[in-house]
């Protein structure tokens, strides 16, 4: 069942009972029409995150996509930092309990370590030129899922009230818009703004590199947008890399 909100005038939100999933739905053509549209399930049977992992996505949390034609006029790539930004600045407003809310490289969202929410950036181009950017972001709500390796949470957990999935659609559209600016017209300043939500600066990280767990000194996020680690006293550069 599709239903049609609006969050402005301008802003279209269809939301479904059940979709395979949201970044699906939304690269249909019928939204073609749209400069600014968002799509949210209740849950989907092929929710799918970075890297071809699956998302589990049960009822109960929230499942959203959002497709931008021309707001992202510049640096795309580093869309990625800005709603990593968002998400944080988002969770933490919901989270009541003095517990530590981070963001893990590039975008994942933690609460006590654990996942809360995840990100999903993907683009439709004409040749090289990027018409739309659709951002896939899940939070968990009210459950995690239990049969996954690594530790996540949900949101109400940290939470003295009830958290209504339109109510943190809004904010999260409001956010987005804020940090747009700084997308488009600085982007030192939002690689700077996102590394104040992440770890310290040489913090000892561990990631996988050529099939092996190795660990490294996080040394921030280079102009280019890629993670600076320290490994046996050389400085490297990845775009592309899985953090444990
Ligand atoms: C990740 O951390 O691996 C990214 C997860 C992104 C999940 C969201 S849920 C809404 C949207 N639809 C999907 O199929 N994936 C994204």
């Amino acid at each position: 069942m599709k239903k049609n909100v609006f969050i402005n005038k301008s802003i279209p939100l269809f939301c479904f009972d059940s979709l395979d999933s949201t970044m699906n739905e939304i690269k249909k053509k019928q939204y073609n029409v749209y400069e600014e549209v968002v799509v949210i399930a209740n849950k989907q049977t092929q929710g799918r995150g970075r890297r071809n992992n699956n998302w589990v996505s049960d009822e109960g949390n929230l499942y959203l996509s959002i497709r931008l034609k021309k707001k992202i006029y510049k640096n795309h790539h580093f869309i990625t930092y800005m709603i990593g930004i968002v998400m944080y600045e988002i969770i933490k407003e919901y989270v009541s309990k003095p517990i530590k809310t981070i963001i893990k490289w590039p975008n994942d969202i933690l609460i006590d370590n654990k996942k809360v929410s995840g990100i999903l950036v993907e683009f439709l181009s004409y040749g090289s030129i990027i018409k739309d950017t659709i951002i896939g972001i899940g939070v968990n709500i009210n459950n995690n899922p239990k049969k996954i390796k690594k530790p996540s949470t949900y949101l109400k957990k940290y939470c003295n009230y009830t958290i209504e999935n339109l109510e943190l659609t809004k904010s999260i559209l409001q956010e987005v818009d804020n940090w747009i600016e700084v997308l488009n017209n600085n982007k030192r300043l939002l690689l700077k703004e996102w590394m104040k939500r992440s770890v310290k600066l040489n913090s000892k990280i561990k990631f996988h590199y050529n099939d092996r767990i190795v660990s490294g000194i996080y040394k921030g996020i280079s102009k280019d947008g890629s993670i600076e680690v320290l490994m046996e006293n050389k400085k490297n550069n990845f775009f592309n890399l899985e953090l444990i």
